[in-house]
């Protein structure tokens, strides 16, 4: 079961109002949570924002490297297809110049989340298969997780 479908299927049953717990949670939080959020720890969290990470590592002096700046130029030409992913995102580019990690972060409202993965993330796959590419570049992952500002 994909992501997307477990959110839509939780936010079913947290509204259905036919299962007592989730009721329950709903209405302990109900200033907390916005018709569109889903519980998390017993109702004590919720999100209604979601997020994909494509990481990697890459290689050199963070000042130099060679393969972040051919990551660099990657991503500015997957940034407009990304950008389609939903009039709300927030892309977020992460670099550690100690471990070497880059990550790029993209977090969607909830309803936006469920067709960009049926799209299967676009650009995802074509961004991916170019960094692979890069000389330098190792450890290819991905991940999807929910990811609220809370302050
Ligand atoms: C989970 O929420 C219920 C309903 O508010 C509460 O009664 C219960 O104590 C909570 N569980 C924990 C482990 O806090």
């Amino acid at each position: 079961m994909k992501f997307g479908a477990i959110i839509l299927a939780t936010i079913a049953s947290a509204s259905a109002f036919s299962n007592p717990t989730a009721n329950s949670h709903t209405t302990r939080n109900s200033m907390a949570l916005n018709a569109e959020s889903v519980p998390l720890a017993n109702g004590s969290m919720s999100f209604n924002r979601v997020c994909r990470e494509w990481r990697c590592k890459y290689d050199g002096d963070k000042s130099t490297s060679e393969s972040l700046e051919a990551i660099s130029k990657v991503l500015d030409e997957c940034l407009p297809e990304i950008k389609k992913a939903s009039k709300d995102i927030t892309i977020n580019r992460l670099v550690c110049g100690g471990c070497l990690d880059f990550k790029l972060m993209m977090t969607l409202p909830l309803a936006d989340f469920g067709p960009w993965e049926e799209n299967g993330f676009a650009p995802e796959s074509d961004f991916l298969e170019k960094i692979k590419a890069i000389d330098g570049v190792s450890l290819v992952e991905t991940q999807t997780i929910t990811n609220m500002v809370i302050n």
